[in-house]
């Protein structure tokens, strides 16, 4: 049965972001950051403290983060690869994030490619994290990449999503995202990959980040939504990919999610008017139309409506 609410973790302002080659400036990532709270987004993937020479785009990073004018019941989250990364974001007190996520990969050849160490070093760099975020009242999410697919080995099986799973669980991660980096699962194999997530942790603590790039990501999520879960990532406007997986495209739109849980009668908090306001605000800024079929749908609807007005 389909849960009655759903939380909706935006990861534009993050994987939506750090695949664009030319900069974005940081006033226009806060900007995003509001619209994006405005819509009604509760959960928001804000930046990642990883090294500048492997992303340049999130270097600006304690600066979105210090801009940001936090909205009340909002949990703003950045990516933290290590304690360097970890100490970078708790720096400033004053703008601490509420939530980290360690992100490992479930194939040993993603692991080097994405942060430079293989599965079990990844997990030793993790551990202290953890253990420094918890010490401060930080909430701790990982994301497993290439649960359902990986660019470099090819087919990934569940087993091999355990197997990190559990070495999260053993770190003391509160939370567990399963990630289709390059969007190849499809709704059996998602349902498999969280099968193996709710082996540990709980229905509340999984979720799905689900990549659009064969066209799987609402089946994925609708899969996954039969099975109880109710966290899914998505990305405003349908931003993003990984530097590190080549034609991965971005996550499965916020926009198009949202439609579906609108439809489903499933509450999410979201304002899909307001929500397509940022989505056309990002796309502006960066020359192009949205990704998301929603988002452009409703901009259409919208254009339509108002040469009515005019006529
Ligand atoms: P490394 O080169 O192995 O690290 O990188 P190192 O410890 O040897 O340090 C090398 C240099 O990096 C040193 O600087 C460090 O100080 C610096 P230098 O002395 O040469 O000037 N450094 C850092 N600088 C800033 N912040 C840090 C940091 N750590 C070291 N935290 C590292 C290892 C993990 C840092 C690197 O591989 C890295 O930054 N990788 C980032 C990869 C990344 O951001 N990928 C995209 C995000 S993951 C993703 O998109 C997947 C996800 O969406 C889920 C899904 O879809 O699958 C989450
Ligand atoms: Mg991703």
């Amino acid at each position: 049965m389909n849960p009655a609410r759903v939380t909706l973790v935006e990861v534009g302002p993050r994987d939506g972001l750090q695949n664009e080659q030319a900069p974005v400036d940081a006033a226009t990532k806060i900007e995003l950051v509001h619209r994006l709270q405005a819509a009604g987004l509760r959960e928001i993937e804000v930046t990642s403290f990883v090294s500048r020479k492997w992303v340049p785009q999130m270097a600006d990073n304690a600066q979105v983060m210090a801009g940001v004018r936090r909205a009340g019941g909002v949990r703003y989250s950045v990516l933290t690869p290590n304690l360097k990364g970890f100490d970078a974001a708790v720096k400033d007190p004053a703008h601490r994030p509420d939530e980290i996520v360690v992100f490992g990969a479930a194939s040993e050849a993603f692991s080097q490619r994405n942060i430079n160490c293989s599965i079990e070093e990844s997990i030793a760099r993790f551990a202290p994290v953890v253990a420094a975020a918890h010490a401060q009242a930080i909430k701790v999410r990982c994301a497993i990449s290439v649960a359902l697919g990986c660019p470099y080995q090819g087919e990934v099986t569940p087993d091999e999503v355990e197997r990190v799973v559990r070495l999260m669980k053993a770190i003391g991660v509160d939370h567990c995202g399963v990630a289709d980096t390059i969007g190849v699962g499809t709704p059996r194999r998602a349902q498999a990959a969280m099968e193996r997530a709710l082996k540990h942790f709980p229905l509340d603590e999984v979720s799905g980040h689900f990549h659009d790039t064969y066209g799987q990501a609402l089946a994925n999520i609708y899969a996954c939504l039969q099975m109880g879960v109710h966290t899914f990532d998505a990305s405003v406007a349908g931003l993003g990919g990984c530097p590190y997986a080549k034609g991965a495209t971005g996550n499965v739109g916020t926009e198009d999610v949202l439609f579906m849980l609108d439809g489903l009668g499933i509450e999410t908090g979201v304002d899909l008017d307001r929500l397509v306001d940022a989505a056309a605000f990002i796309s502006g800024v960066l020359g192009r139309k949205p990704v998301s079929r929603t988002g452009n749908a409703w901009l259409a609807r919208r254009a339509a409506k108002a040469q009515v007005a005019a006529a």
